[in-house]
C-alpha cells in the first residue's frame, strides 16, 4: 500500500475520501469534531503540496435520498475554520455540476462533495458511479479509516479508476497503531472488553484469544458468562441464545492458556434508569428482579490487578451503563488505570472513546481509534476493504 507521502501531488485534482460522519445535535451542530480533527493532517498535507482537494464524505444512512439533515454545509463551515481557507460546497458528489467545479479548480483550492450516500449507488458500490468519482481527480487518497470496513464505492470501486492512490496518514496511523498492539504487540497483551451484547463481538473474542495473554470481560456481556457457568443474573440483560457459545468461548480459552477475568460483584438497580435503587452486591447476591448495570468495588480492583503489568491494553467497550452517572463508577476508575498505565494503550469504539472523554483522559491514552465498525472488523482478524483497494 503506498503512502500519500509517496505521490506527487502538485497541481494534481486529489480525492480523498474521509469519515465526517460526526455527530449532530438538532440545531445541525457538530457535538464531536474529534473525525474532522484527525483528518486535517492529510488534508493541510495536500494543500502544502500544492494540490487541488476534492473531499468526499458520507454523514448518516440517509439510503439513497437527498435529506436536509444530512447535508454536509455545516462541515463544510466547520472545516473553513480548521483549514483557515474558503471550502466551497459541491450541490452533489457527482454530476455535470461537480465534474465542471473540479475541473476549474486552482492549487490550493477545496471543494467538499455533497453527502456520497445521497446515491443509493454509494453504499452498493456501483461500478458507473465509482467510475463518475473517478473522474473528477487524478490522485485518490483513502483516509476514512472508520469506513474502510465497509465495500462501498467511494472506498473500494473507485480505487479501480486511479493509478495514483493511497493512504492518508490517519489510515496509516490506525493501521500501526493497530498492527502494533494486535500483531506484534510488548506482552503481556490485555483485552478490555465490555458493552452491551457478546453477539456483536463474538467474532473479536474468538479472535483475539489467538493472541492475548489475558481477557477482561465487563459490561453486559459478562452476564452471559457468568450466567453460562451457573450464576444467577437477575433481571440482567443475557443472551439466551449464546450460553453454548459462551461456555465453549471459556474452554478453549483455558485451552489456549489465556486467562479470562469475570465480575465478582456489581452494581444492581431495580431498573435501568438514572434514579434507580441501587446497591453493590456480589455476583452471588443479585437480587431477584434487580439488573447489573456496573461492576462493583471489588471488581474495579481485581480488573486494576489484572491491568497492572500490562505492556499493551487494548480496549474495547464500557464496564456499565456509564453514560448514567451511578453506574459509571466502574468504567471511570478503569479509563484512568488504562490511562495511568505504561502500557501502549489503545481504545476503540463510541462508546469506549466517550468514556474516556467523559474521565478527561484523551491525552492519557496512547491512541483513541476514530473507527467503531472497522475497528472490531480488525479485532475479528478480517482485512479492510477500503486498504485491500489500495493494494
Ligand atoms: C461509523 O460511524 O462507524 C462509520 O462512519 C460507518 O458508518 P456506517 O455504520 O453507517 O456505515
Amino acid at each position: 500500500m503506498k503512502s500519500i507521502r509517496d505521490l506527487s501531488l502538485a497541481d494534481k485534482r486529489v480525492l480523498v475520501r474521509v469519515d465526517f460522519n460526526v455527530p449532530m445535535d438538532e440545531q445541525g451542530n457538530i457535538t464531536d469534531d474529534i473525525r474532522i480533527r484527525m483528518a486535517v493532517p492529510t488534508l493541510q498535507y495536500i494543500l502544502d503540496k500544492q494540490g487541488k482537494l476534492i473531499i468526499c464524505s458520507h454523514m448518516g444512512r440517509p439510503k439513497g435520498q437527498k435529506v436536509k439533515e444530512f447535508s454536509l454545509a455545516p462541515i463544510a463551515k466547520h472545516l473553513e475554520m480548521l483549514l483557515g481557507r474558503t471550502v466551497s460546497l459541491a450541490p452533489d458528489c457527482i454530476g455535470v455540476e461537480t465534474l465542471a467545479l473540479a475541473e476549474k479548480m486552482k492549487s490550493g483550492e477545496v471543494l467538499l462533495l455533497e453527502n456520497l450516500r445521497f446515491h443509493k449507488e454509494e453504499t452498493e458500490n456501483d461500478r458507473d458511479f465509482s467510475k463518475q468519482l473517478g473522474a473528477l481527480a487524478e490522485v485518490y487518497i483513502n483516509d476514512a479509516f472508520a469506513v474502510s470496513h465497509r465495500a462501498h464505492a467511494s472506498v473500494v470501486g473507485v480505487a479501480e479508476f486511479f493509478e495514483e492512490k493511497g493512504a492518508g496518514l490517519l489510515l496509516q496511523t490506525e493501521m500501526d497503531y493497530f498492527h502494533k498492539s494486535m500483531d506484534n504487540p510488548i506482552r503481556p497483551l490485555v483485552a478490555l472488553v465490555g458493552g452491551a451484547k457478546v453477539s456483536s463481538k463474538l467474532g473479536a473474542l474468538q479472535n483475539m484469544l489467538d493472541k492475548v495473554d489475558s481477557m477482561i470481560i465487563g459490561g453486559a456481556m459478562a452476564n452471559t458468562f457468568l450466567k453460562s457457568m451457573g450464576v444467577d443474573v437477575g433481571a440482567s440483560k443475557i443472551e439466551e441464545d449464546l450460553l453454548d457459545t459462551a461456555q465453549e468461548f471459556i474452554k478453549s480459552a483455558e485451552q489456549k492458556d489465556v486467562r479470562l477475568y469475570f465480575p465478582v460483584d456489581f452494581v444492581v438497580a431495580d431498573r435501568f434508569a438514572p434514579d434507580a435503587v441501587c446497591k453493590n452486591v456480589t455476583f452471588r447476591d443479585i437480587p431477584d428482579g434487580w439488573m447489573a448495570l456496573d461492576i462493583g468495588p471489588a471488581t474495579t480492583i481485581y480488573f486494576q490487578e489484572a491491568l497492572a503489568d500490562a505492556r499493551t491494553i487494548v480496549w474495547n467497550g464500557p464496564m456499565g451503563a456509564f453514560e448514567m452517572d451511578a453506574f459509571s463508577r466502574g468504567t471511570m476508575a478503569l479509563c484512568q488505570t488504562v490511562a495511568n498505565s505504561h502500557a501502549l494503550s489503545i481504545t476503540g469504539g463510541g462508546d469506549s472513546n466517550a468514556a474516556v472523554k467523559k474521565a478527561g483522559e484523551e491525552k492519557n491514552i496512547s491512541y483513541m481509534s476514530t473507527g467503531g465498525g472497522a475497528f472490531l472488523h480488525l479485532m475479528e482478524g478480517k482485512t479492510l476493504p477500503g486498504v485491500d483497494a489500495l493494494n
